[in-house]
């Protein structure tokens, strides 16, 4: 069975974590896209683990996890990291394959990724990964994928740099690389994990361009990137906040305007520990937009939804959730495609009533309080799509199942 995981917002909503919790039940987790811009965390017992490249899943000792052909790998970084995670004591050895297919980031293109930036009249606010540069380098028919590493070809044209860093990282990468669609098709009967990087609306056709990453973070992307086709997908969890986070610019039309020192934004990221993984900026704010959700829903077909950090919500006496925009007078219920048009959007809210209870120890979906439930069968309702699991913290363990996502439908 194939289970692609995917963030329907503007990522960070915990697909680390939900990856990780069901990744118990998998034989294999490939990660299909982005790089070391995401930043996926998975808290055990304590212990917190930030993934920028390694899939979620790599805890389990039997599991094993594949760098995806849609992903772009800087090797500096991934080895930086699985040297964090050896250290942790955990044993990769083995157990960690990337896709022939995938792409390498050099250091040029970080290079590159910064002075964009500064030229830029509206910067992005990228992660300065050299990931978009990647990307484009693949695009030009460029770039430099795991099967090239000893091509002589396709290494002619480097530069110096960029030549003597993939010959500096080849010996230790090669032994990694795998034929995706043929360990895949060898291994069909297998459970396997899709984890997405990013999310829905950072997605670079189906995100809010062009403030957006430059890979394909949509859950089509687990089909054309992940090495299985689109009618082996067997569902699709798209997961998202019980708020709304972004990091880096762009437009987020139900962002808190007022972030100041105790303002509702305030108490949200330092509740829900909303601050990069990657590059620990504060990110950015707001309440759910359940009008973003049912696009992210239509656009890659997502079955069934994982809420998350509800649990962030225990304090408030009231909070609200955005079912429809106002765009210069106008109703809007379509999640529109126009930048300006989505910057000019004044959210219509509607106002839900808080639990003021701590739900972290909830451990089925009856124990949550029934203000909790109705928040969930609303946006249920809205999105006409069922939320089968909701986590209340975390932790690995503090995720609720109301059905699993791995029993078929
Ligand atoms: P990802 O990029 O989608 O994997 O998400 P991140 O790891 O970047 O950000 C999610 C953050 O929220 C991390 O710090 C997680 O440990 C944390 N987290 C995940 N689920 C929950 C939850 O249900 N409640 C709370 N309070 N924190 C959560
Ligand atoms: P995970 O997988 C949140 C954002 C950056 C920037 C834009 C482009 O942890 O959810 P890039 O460096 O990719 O060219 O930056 O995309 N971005 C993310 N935001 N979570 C992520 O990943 C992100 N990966 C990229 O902040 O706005
Ligand atoms: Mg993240």
């Amino acid at each position: 069975m194939n289970i692609v995981v995917t963030g329907a917002q503007w990522g960070d909503e915990g697909k680390g974590k939900i990856v990780d919790f069901l990744a118990a039940d998998a034989s294999v987790i490939v990660r299909f896209s982005g790089g070391a811009n995401a930043g996926h965390t998975i808290v055990l017992g304590g212990d917190r683990y930030a993934l920028h490249l390694v899939p979620s899943g790599i805890l389990y000792p039997d599991k094993i996890v594949i760098l995806g052909s849609g992903m772009v790998i800087d090797p500096e970084a991934l080895f930086s990291e699985l040297a964090g995670l050896e250290k942790k004591g955990i044993d990769w050895l083995g157990r960690v394959l990337i896709s022939d297919r995938a792409h390498l980031v050099l250091p040029s293109y970080r290079r590159v990724d910064k002075e964009l930036e500064q030229k830029r009249a509206r910067p992005i606010g990228t992660t300065g990964r050299g990931i978009g540069v990647a990307y484009a380098m693949k695009a030009y028919r460029d770039g430099i994928r795991i099967a090239d590493l000893m091509d002589e070809d396709r290494l002619v044209n480097l530069e110096a740099e960029d030549r003597a860093f993939v010959e500096a990282w080849r010996d230790r990468l090669s032994p990694m690389s795998v034929d995706l669609v043929a360990y895949l098709r060898s291994h069909r009967n297998a459970y396997t994990l899709f984890e997405g990087a990013q999310g829905a609306l950072l997605d670079i056709d189906t995100g809010t361009y062009p403030f957006v990453s430059s890979g394909m973070s949509c859950s089509a992307g687990a089909a054309a990137q992940g090495g299985i086709g689109p009618r082996r997908i067997d569902r699709v969890l798209g997961v998202f906040k019980a708020y709304s986070t972004r990091v880096g610019n762009g437009p987020f039309p139900t962002e808190f305007a007022d972030d100041s020192p105790g303002s509702l934004s305030s108490y949200i990221r330092d509740t829900g520990n909303e601050y990069g993984v990657t590059t620990g900026r504060p990110r950015r704010c707001g309440y759910l937009d359940l009008v973003a959700l049912r696009y992210a829903v239509a656009a890659n077909s997502i079955d069934r939804l994982v809420l998350t950090h509800l649990d962030v919500y225990d304090e408030l006496a009231e909070f609200e959730a955005c079912i429809a925009y106002r765009i210069r007078g106008r109703l809007v219920e379509d999640f529109p495609t126009s930048i300006r048009d989505l910057e000019d959007a004044e959210p219509v809210l509607r106002k839900f009533s808080g639990w003021k209870e701590s739900i972290a120890a909830c451990t089925s979906f009856d124990e949550l309080p029934r203000k909790a439930r109705d928040y969930v069968a609303f946006i249920e309702e809205y999105v006409e799509t069922p939320i089968t699991v909701v986590s209340v913290g975390s932790d690995r363990g503090q995720t609720i199942v109301r059905e699993s996502p791995w029993t078929r439908s």
